[in-house]
């Protein structure tokens, strides 16, 4: 997660400054934000405090106020892993163009190392004026970025391309940010529950949100992976980047996952995959009777065992979610799967387990090493699971 300063400048738009502050902190981003003296005409410091639950900075000569910081313009600009402007108006680029540093903000902007991008937002035909449109072509070739303005209606009353991009699509650039240390490697990650129809309205199944397996393949698709995630149900959204291959059962997660194995770099096998299926799925809805029912259930098959019966050249991890022993039979599937490394979690544990934002897992190692990892979002989890698989990769590959 990134530390983003969100540096406001005077236009309408600045009330969707406070939306984005949200949205960034949402994601797990440490942000501050500097509002120029016109940005505090459209909204006030104290929204912008609270939304970020940091101080807001708005004078170069704020530091009895904020002694955290040495020199404030300093401080900020290397705190930074990110600087977005939004919105920023026409003055502030041409600010910016030319060199200009007269208050926090272009000062911060002047002193940062960290990339840089500017979200636009003003009249239609002050866009297109050819000064403004220079000022944006002198920033870009001085490699600051740009989340360009859309069509739509203007705040002026007039139509056209000025509009500023929406909270989402500017956050986005934060995912352009990571090391792409991934690139080129082919992972395919399960996640989900499976789903074991008994009759046409009901099925068995159990409580795997997917958050997990979607976190793996949303932090590998940001490290410049190829990933395909096949998913049995869930209601994640899909990340960016990454094919999704949607399953029912654990047999449509066999076959889905045999057809991708040839080509995998690395299997993460996060899904929770029932180990039984109804032995007999009823054509039509079963009828309730006085007595108790006996369901018969086969088993289905076990992939991450076929995987590693079939291993080639692939790195393989699995995931133990126990309740008990946890050490045990986790090294128990580790030798009997021939996995790589299973990634161990206590699911009756607070911090980790279904459904939740966060976890705990210890990864063990085929060839006996032990990664305790701390209590971590979900997120970070699937970056250091993914530095473990990644770095056993870059080993084996010739
Ligand atoms: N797994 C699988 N196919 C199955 C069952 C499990 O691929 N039919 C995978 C899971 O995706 C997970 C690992 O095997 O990565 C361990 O799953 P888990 O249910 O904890 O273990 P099981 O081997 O089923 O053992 P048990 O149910 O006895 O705990």
């Amino acid at each position: 997660m990134a530390n983003v300063i969100v540096g406001v400048t005077g236009g309408i738009a600045a009330y969707k400054a406070a939306e984005l502050v949200s949205l960034l902190g949402k994601q797990g981003h440490a942000v501050r934000c500097i509002m120029t003296d016109a940005a505090q005409q459209f909204i006030t410091p104290l929204t912008l405090q609270t939304l970020s639950g940091n101080p807001v900075y708005t004078s170069m000569f704020q530091m009895q106020e904020n002694p955290e910081w040495q020199v404030e313009h300093i401080g900020l600009a290397r705190w930074a892993d990110c600087v977005l402007i939004v919105p920023a108006t026409a003055d502030f680029i041409g600010k910016v163009a030319h060199g200009l540093a007269d208050d926090l903000l272009s000062t911060c902007v002047m002193a940062t190392a960290a990339p840089v991008f500017f979200a636009p937002a003003m009249n239609d035909q002050m866009y297109a004026n050819p000064l403004v449109q220079r000022n944006i072509d002198i920033l870009r070739e001085a490699g600051y970025g740009f989340v360009d303005p859309v069509e739509g209606n203007l705040a002026c009353g007039t139509s056209g391309k000025g509009k500023m991009a929406s909270p989402e699509r500017i956050a986005a650039v934060l995912e352009t940010l990571r090391e792409q240390d991934m690139k080129g490697v082919r992972l395919v990650v399960t996640a989900g529950p499976t789903r074991e129809v008994l009759d046409p309205v009901r099925y068995l199944t159990n409580h795997s949100s997917g958050k997990m397996g979607y976190a793996i393949a949303r932090q590998a698709a940001n490290r410049g992976a190829d990933v395909v995630l096949v998913s049995g149900p869930s209601s994640q959204a899909v990340p960016a980047n990454v094919t999704l291959v949607p399953v029912q059962s654990a047999r449509d997660m066999f076959e889905a996952v045999k057809q991708q194995y040839a080509q995998a770099d690395i299997v993460i096998k996060a899904a929770a995959v029932a180990d039984y299926r109804p032995k007999t799925v009823a054509a039509q809805k079963i009828k309730k009777s006085d007595g108790d029912m006996v369901l018969e259930l086969e088993r289905n098959p076990d992939i991450l065992a076929w995987l590693g019966e079939h291993k080639n050249h692939q790195i393989l991890m699995g995931f133990a979610a126990e309740t008990n022993d946890v050490k045990q039979h986790a090294l128990g599937k580790l030798q009997r799967k021939h996995l790589d490394f299973i990634a161990a979690n206590d699911v009756t544990q607070q911090h980790s387990g279904f459904g939740k934002d966060t976890n705990q897992i210890t990864v063990y190692g085929a060839d006996g090493s032990v990664h305790e990892l701390p209590v971590l979002s979900k997120e970070d989890a699937a970056d250091c699971l993914l530095n473990l698989v990644l770095e056993a990769y870059q080993n084996r590959k010739p």
